[in-house]
């Protein structure tokens, strides 16, 4: 595997390649992260990873010095899962002097994260286009885990008409059913156990809209009633139209049902899927 630092290299690169995949991450990687590398490599000629903490997408008050740092471990990981290439590039290669240029997403990046983030998918959409000019890749794979962002990231790529299929993933649990995230690595063992009413509550409304509940509001209530322990901060419990994330009312076929919490020093999202695939979302 070869280790890129650069857009130049990896457009020098990327010139020698056929059909190329591109997992962009934050490092920190983890078994959801693997998903998609796996799934880039398994679909293409050559897969690249970024590693790249973002700062444009951290608000003043958040993690972005904390964020978990782990590059030769990362590294060694990537080359195991049969990548060509790792691209990790340092903040002045993203963003050197001058920079200025943003992407602003539209309406489907308003609600949730992006009401409790000010800025945040700006600094997302402007990374991830940049990633995407950089490294031409004919496919980017990304998680339904931040379902938000996939949204978001779709949306660009289709009004910038970027010509690259953006792929959703399925969201990868512990055995428990704690949504894999590089910020668990915040929990102790208490708020670990604590974080688990988040999916279980999210498990009872899936099983819920298995029996046959469609009433948006009811399953967001049923989410709540799990998830409102002590120990978490709910700040909030979403029943969206999973195109445009427009929160719903009344029965609906189809929703993702999303919440932020706060567990300790953690803040934690996840969500389902109700009546479709997120292979179906493009
Ligand atoms: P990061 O949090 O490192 O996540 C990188 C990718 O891994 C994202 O597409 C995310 O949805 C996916 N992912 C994370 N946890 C997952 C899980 N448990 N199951 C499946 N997929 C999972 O998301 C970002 O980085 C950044 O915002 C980025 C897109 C790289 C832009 O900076």
């Amino acid at each position: 595997m070869i280790v890129l630092r650069t857009a130049a290299d990896v457009r020098a690169w990327r010139g020698r390649q056929r059909r190329v995949g591109l997992v962009p991450t934050m490092g920190a990687l983890h078994a959801g992260h693997v998903s998609l590398i796996d799934r880039a490599v398994r679909e293409s000629d050559a897969a690249i990873a970024s590693i790249f903490v973002n700062p444009t997408q951290f608000g003043p008050q958040e993690d972005f010095a904390a964020y978990p740092r782990r590059e030769s471990e990362d590294l060694a990981l990537l080359e195991a899962r049969g990548a060509a290439a790792a691209f990790v590039p340092t903040v002045d290669e993203m963003y050197p002097p001058g920079d200025a240029t943003r992407v602003v997403p539209g309406s489907v990046a308003e609600p949730l994260e992006g009401r409790a983030r000010p800025g945040h998918f700006v600094g997302v959409a402007t990374v991830v286009t940049k990633l995407l000019a950089i490294v031409r890749p004919d496919a980017a794979y990304f998680g339904q885990k931040d379902f938000q962002q996939l949204r978001v990231i779709q949306t660009v790529a289709q009004d910038l008409r970027l010509g690259v299929a953006i792929v959703g993933c399925p969201i990868v649990r512990d055995e428990d059913g704690l949504a894999l995230s590089s910020r668990n690595a915040y929990l102790n063992d208490a708020e670990r156990r604590d974080a688990l009413a988040l999916s279980q509550g999210l498990f009872a409304a899936r099983d819920a809209f298995a029996r046959g509940e469609r009433d948006a509001g009811r399953l967001r209530d049923l989410v709540r009633a799990r998830a409102n322990t002590p120990a978490l901060s709910v700040e909030y419990v979403s029943a969206a139209d999973p195109i445009t994330l427009a929160e719903l009312d009344g029965r609906a076929d189809r929703m993702v049902i999303s919440l932020a919490a706060r567990v300790g020093k953690a803040r934690l999202i996840d969500n389902v899927l109700l009546g479709m695939d997120t292979s179906e979302l493009r």
